[in-house]
């Protein structure tokens, strides 16, 4: 088995994550086996609470993962063996019923609020980055996304943002910057930034070959 690596991608609710992920996974797809890991797929199960119990959930806060889960099957990749990953459904604030099988790859991207700040999950990592954009920008993106995307209303996006998004943001993910070794402003259109993130990728890869 080749030697993997595993890039943690933290940062804010809506700071662009996924969007830097995705350009990542893009540029490495072709030479590479590889593949996007969400840390939000390890939301704990919650089927045995009712709906609205689960509305109730603080989903920014760490103990809402099931993060020994997400330490064990990324250390099962590195050994090279394949994982039954859960996945999640926003719109019912639990698992879906899908499970994915991942077959070991070469280069593993793992994005989520709480990559940086576990540091179970930060060993297993070779390059740590942080995306950092302004909160209001977030909360911008975050409203529009999760009333397009994730069934919300403009009023259950608002009171989540004030009662936990941004105190959690405060509590937990800000202070995880000081582990980043590279921090991105301004989150998937920082063109300059990625490129630089992509060649030290590139050369991580080639140490390890
Ligand atoms: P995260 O994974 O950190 O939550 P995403 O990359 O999913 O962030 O971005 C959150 C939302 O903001 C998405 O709806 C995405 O389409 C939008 N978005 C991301 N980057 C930009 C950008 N540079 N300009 C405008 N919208 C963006
Ligand atoms: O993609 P992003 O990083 O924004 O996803 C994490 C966010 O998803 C958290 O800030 C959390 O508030 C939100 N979330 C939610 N409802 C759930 C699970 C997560 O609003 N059921």
């Amino acid at each position: 088995m080749k030697n993997s690596i595993i890039i943690g991608i933290a940062g804010g609710s809506a700071s662009g994550k996924t969007s830097i992920s995705r350009q990542v996974y893009e540029f490495f797809k072709g030479s590479h086996t590889t593949c996007i890991i969400k840390q939000d797929d390890y939301y704990k199960d919650q089927s045995h609470l009712s709906f609205e119990e689960r509305v109730k959930t603080n989903y920014d806060h760490p103990f809402a993962f099931d993060n020994d889960l997400l330490v064990e099957q990324l250390k099962q990749l590195k050994e090279g063996k394949s994982i039954s990953k859960p996945t999640y459904d926003y719109t019912q604030h639990t698992r879906s019923d899908v499970v994915e099988t991942i077959t070991p790859r070469d280069v593993y991207i793992l994005e989520g609020l709480f990559v940086l700040y576990d540091e179970k999950i930060r060993d297993l990592c070779d390059i740590l980055v942080f995306v950092d954009t302004d909160a209001d920008i977030r909360f911008i993106r975050r409203l529009k996304r999760d009333i397009e995307e994730r069934g919300r209303s403009i009023d259950s996006v608002c009171n989540q943002y004030l009662e936990t998004v941004r105190p959690m943001h405060e509590q937990f993910v800000e202070p995880s910057k000081k582990y980043a070794h590279i921090i991105i402003p301004e989150g998937g259109n920082n063109t300059v930034a990625i490129d630089l993130l992509i060649t030290k990728i590139s050369s991580v890869i080639d140490a390890k070959e």
